[in-house]
């Protein structure tokens, strides 16, 4: 056995160097280097073997117009939202990083994906859960046990999981946690830098030259990026991030690099007892459910990723009792609120600076569109004035500081996705007007240039 070698690594890019540095010269990040033992593998030991059915191809350079591609190809799998996500289905040997806050339901969603591929031999690989675990959440998810050809292998060593593989050659492979997991051509602990990067680096191999698809789960860091290298996220295919506010049901799932589809794809679940329900109209849950008209309360079409939908806002302004007035925001930025209030005040002369002032956006969304600015703003005078705003208005525009109403992107979008639910009339901006064919929509759509003509359409 070759002498163990040692090398320092930065923990936040994964620059390897020889000596302890204080701030790397890739990434400028101070005190991020860590000493990992790592041992090079004797040159020809390879670390996994394709199987004989797999013999490794030798690669030629073919003509782009020879190369025969079809969308066939795709694995489709039950979930749509995954499917959608994805760019249309699983590519064959394509690998997947999942990352997501511990909690939010990563591998509840990737076990349900196991249990519910149709006739495919799903291995579901746990570093993190006991077998008795694994099957206590099986039954929670498909209370019949799950089909028969979903195996559960607990195991964090790549050498035995690739055993294994070879055993029983699965035709999708899911890791939880590829943090835990740990090579033996390595000898740094599961989880640091050079482990996560050669334990990916064998996966990869194995998804390319089998055409199997490989799902990873990853670990999320205090900053909210993937734990391990930003290499990570080079050398897999597709990153998704799965996402929500843990105290709300509805999780996201964004698809944040694919290079086989969209990256502004996003699929939405809601966590149930049973598992994880694929949410296919979100506007309709987005919208909560109130029988009489109530000021402060708005319809916003905003639109997340490429998917419009509309959302609740809901403001609530009532006079300050003590020196300094409350400003606060559930899911929009505090900033841009404060913004909005400035121009209310300055621009349209409502009297706000001793009021408290509380923003909320229904669902436990985070929004970051602009086009939602009009809503909140019109929210936030309904409540002011205490004016209800009827329920089958919705709002699409941005606001400017000098209080002119901006264009905002993929307008079509929106006003089709609010005539489908049912609503009377959309306020857009003038700009926003111009090359758009009013005939084609029923609903009535009332293009404003000024943040003073909504309120007089509004309020009267
Ligand atoms: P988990 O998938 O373990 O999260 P992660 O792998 O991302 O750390 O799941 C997390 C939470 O989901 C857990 O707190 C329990 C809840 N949950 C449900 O609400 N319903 C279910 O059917 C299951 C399986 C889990
Ligand atoms: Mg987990």
């Amino acid at each position: 056995m070759a002498k163990s070698k040692s090398a320092y690594f930065c923990q936040s890019c994964g620059y390897e160097s020889a000596k302890w540095l204080g701030k790397c010269p890739a990434c400028n990040q101070w005190n991020s280097f860590v000493e990992e033992l790592i041992q090079k593998p004797a040159p020809n030991v390879p670390d996994w073997k394709p199987t004989g059915k797999l013999n490794a191809r030798v690669a030629r350079p073919a003509a782009i117009h020879e190369i025969v591609y079809s969308e066939e190809n795709r694995l489709i799998t039950p979930d749509k939202e995954l499917n959608r996500v994805l760019g249309g289905g699983v590519v064959p040997g394509s690998l997947v990083l999942i990352g997501g806050e511990p909690g939010i339901g990563k591998s509840t969603l990737m076990l349900q994906v196991a249990l519910n591929l149709p006739g495919l031999k799903v291995l579901y690989v746990s570093g993190e859960e006991s077998e008795h675990q694994i099957k206590m959440r099986a039954e929670r998810i498909v209370p019949s046990g799950g089909r028969p050809e979903t195996y559960i292998l607990t195991e964090t060593s790549t050498q035995n999981i690739f055993k294994q593989i070879e055993q029983m050659e699965p035709e999708v492979v899911v890791i939880d946690s590829i943090q835990t997991l740990h090579s033996s051509f390595i000898e740094s602990t599961p989880g640091s830098v050079s482990q996560v990067r050669e334990c990916t680096a064998e996966l990869l191999r194995f998804a390319k030259e089998t055409s199997t698809p490989v799902f990873l789960i990853g670990h999320i860091t205090k900053d909210g990026t993937i734990a391990g290298p930003k290499i990570l996220e080079h050398m897999v295919d597709t990153v998704l991030q799965f996402e929500g506010d843990r105290h709300h049901v509805y999780r996201i799932l964004r698809s944040v690099k694919n290079r086989f589809g969209s990256a502004s794809e996003l699929g939405i679940y809601e966590m149930q007892g049973t598992g994880l329900r694929e949410v296919s109209n979100p506007s309709e849950i987005l919208l909560s459910q109130r029988e009489e008209q109530l000021s402060g309360i708005t319809i916003s079409a905003m639109l997340e990723g490429l998917r419009p939908m509309l959302i609740e806002t809901q403001a609530l302004v009532s006079p300050s009792a003590y020196g300094t007035p409350q400003r606060s925001a559930t899911g929009f930025d505090t900033r841009r609120m404060n913004m909005l209030l400035a121009v209310l005040e300055k621009r349209c002369g409502f009297r706000l600076s001793a009021q408290d002032v509380f923003l909320n956006i229904a669902g436990g969304l985070r929004v970051e569109d602009p086009a939602v600015d009009l809503g909140i703003v019109a929210a936030i005078i309904s409540s002011h004035e205490d004016i209800a705003i009827s329920q089958h208005a919705c709002f699409a525009a941005e606001v400017g500081l000098s209080g002119e109403i901006r264009a905002v992107n993929r307008v079509e979008q929106r006003i089709a996705e609010a005539q489908k639910l049912g609503f009377e009339a959309i306020y857009i901006s003038k700009y926003n007007q111009k090359g758009l064919d009013l005939s084609r929509y029923s609903i009535e759509i009332k293009s404003v240039a000024k943040i003073e003509e909504v309120f007089e359409n509004l309020f009267g």
